[in-house]
This record gives structure tokens, C-alpha cells and sequence, in this order.
């Protein structure tokens, strides 16, 4: 258990990018973050649910919750640059980036895995966390401490049968991480890692596992410190680590 207690300025004065927010664990980092202080800007595929998340963030947390819906599945190049470009256009910087959209596409043997489902994995799950990373970069540069936090699995560390393009998907976030982490080491103040938050329960959880029983999997809220942790000042020497529950409580 990560009994790290953030204080509720901990975020104060940043702002926040976050993929997924319209749903599970990304939705909850948002209202986390908007309780710790932060701007946020929220990216989801659904404009439907974006907005709800707006219409029930927003009056607790005036003017600091902005929405732009984005399909990773249908954007291209020019969409990333100009997402970068309002970004630019509405804040002096952008202080930190929660690559947290994923989709769990098949979970069948390779053999016959389809060849529709790995390309719509890889797209959302590593080509979006590419552009959006590439695009916010100059904007990051810009906080004097940023942040860029992938996240993982533990099929993205250690192969598992029958998780096909998922498992593959987070072995590439993990380099993807690893290379831009060794990047911006030497050169830059952004603080790069991935974060691994195991059984959670949510769409995904019960797409992946529709035999469990919900209530025995974890809440998204249980791993709030976590990403409190990694996004706040107070990881500010933890930099190119994959980081799970337990490593993250050993560190401390
Ligand atoms: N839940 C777990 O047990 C678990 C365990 C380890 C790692 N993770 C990781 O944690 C992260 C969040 O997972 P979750 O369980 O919260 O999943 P989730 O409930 O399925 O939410 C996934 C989010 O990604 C968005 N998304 C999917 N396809 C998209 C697309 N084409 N364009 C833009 N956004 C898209 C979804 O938007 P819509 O709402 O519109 O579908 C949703 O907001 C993922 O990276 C996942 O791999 C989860």
C-alpha cells in the first residue's frame, strides 16, 4: 500500500493533459487532480461522454476543466499539431501529460489474432502516445517541472499468452517511455516514467475478465496517491522508471 499524503495545493497553478478521461481510470485521475489544484484538459473519443464528465466537473471546479474530444483511431498528424497548437495558444505551458487511453482489442491466440484489432491496439495504444508526446513536447519544455507519465501493464512487461496486441502494445510504451526518459535526461526538467496499476476496476477490467466478480477488483480510487505521486512535485528525482503499486510503496 503507497500511503503517500498529498496535500490538496499539490497540483496548484499546473496544467494537466489526460487521454481517457471519459471513462475508468482516467476519469478519476481528473477529478483527483482537479481536487489537488489543477487546470485540466481532457481527451476522449466520445464527445457525449466528454461532456458529461464537463457538466459534472465543472460547476465544482470553475474554469478549470477544458474538453477536446479526439479519436485516436481517426486523427491524424495535423489533429495532434493543432491540439498542440490551442494548448500553446491557451497556457504558457503544459505541466503535465497521463497517456492513460488504451484499448484491449482481442484476447485469442496469435495464430488467430485479427489483423483489424492489432492495428486499432497499436494506433490508440502507441502511435497516439507518439504524436501526443512529440506534438506537447515544446509545451512541457516550457514548466519548470514536468511531467510525461505512460501507462502500462504487467502483460507489457512480462509477455502473457493470449494478450496479443495489448501486451505488445505496452512492451512498446515502456520503450517508447524508456527512450524518451534517457532523451530528455541530461537536457530538460521533464521527469518521464510509466505506471503500472494493476487490477482496476472498470469497462476494460470486465471486458478482459467477465467471469470476476467486480467488487473483488480495487477501485480506481485506491491508486489516487500514485498518480498524485508521479504527476506532483514530489517525484521530481524519479525519472525513466516502471513504476507498479508495490515498486512505488518500496521507494518511499
Ligand atoms: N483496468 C485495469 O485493470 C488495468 C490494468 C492495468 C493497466 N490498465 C491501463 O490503464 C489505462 C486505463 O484503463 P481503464 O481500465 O480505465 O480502461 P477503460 O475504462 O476502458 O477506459 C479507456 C479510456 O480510453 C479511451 N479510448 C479508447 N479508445 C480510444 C480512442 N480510439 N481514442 C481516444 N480514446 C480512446 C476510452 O474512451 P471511451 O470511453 O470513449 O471508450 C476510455 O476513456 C489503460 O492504459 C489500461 O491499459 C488498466
Amino acid at each position: 500500500m503507497f500511503d503517500y499524503q498529498a496535500p490538496s495545493d499539490l497540483l496548484n497553478n499546473r496544467t494537466i493533459l489526460l487521454t481517457g478521461a471519459s471513462d475508468g481510470i482516467g476519469r478519476v485521475c481528473a477529478e483527483s487532480f482537479l481536487n489537488h489544484g489543477a487546470q485540466v484538459i481532457l481527451l476522449g473519443r466520445s464527445q457525449e461522454k466528454l461532456e458529461s464528465a464537463f457538466d459534472a466537473l465543472e460547476p465544482l471546479h470553475p474554469g478549470r476543466v477544458i474538453i477536446h474530444p479526439l479519436d485516436f483511431l481517426q486523427a491524424d498528424v495535423a489533429d495532434y499539431q493543432q491540439l498542440a497548437s490551442a494548448v500553446n495558444e491557451q497556457f504558457d505551458c503544459l505541466d503535465g501529460l497521463l497517456h492513460n487511453a488504451a484499448l484491449l482489442g482481442a484476447r485469442t491466440p496469435i495464430a488467430y489474432y485479427p489483423e483489424q484489432d492489432w492495428k486499432q491496439v497499436m494506433t490508440v495504444n502507441v502511435d497516439a502516445a507518439f504524436h501526443l508526446s512529440k506534438a506537447l513536447l515544446p509545451a512541457l519544455e516550457r514548466s519548470s517541472d514536468g511531467r510525461i507519465l505512460f501507462t502500462s501493464s504487467s502483460v507489457g512487461r512480462q509477455g502473457r499468452a493470449y494478450w496479443g496486441a495489448y501486451g505488445v502494445s505496452k512492451f512498446a510504451v515502456e520503450g517508447l517511455m524508456q527512450t524518451l526518459a534517457e532523451e530528455l535526461a541530461e537536457t530538460s526538467r521533464i521527469r518521464v516514467n510509466s505506471f503500472n496499476p494493476g487490477a482496476t476496476r472498470t469497462t476494460m477490467r470486465t471486458r478482459a475478465y467477465p467471469a470476476e466478480d467486480p467488487r473483488s477488483v480495487t477501485e480506481a480510487a485506491e491508486h489516487m496517491p500514485a498518480y498524485l505521486y508521479l504527476m506532483g512535485p514530489d517525484s521530481a528525482e524519479v525519472h525513466g522508471q516502471a513504476l507498479d503499486m508495490q515498486s512505488i510503496a518500496r521507494g518511499k
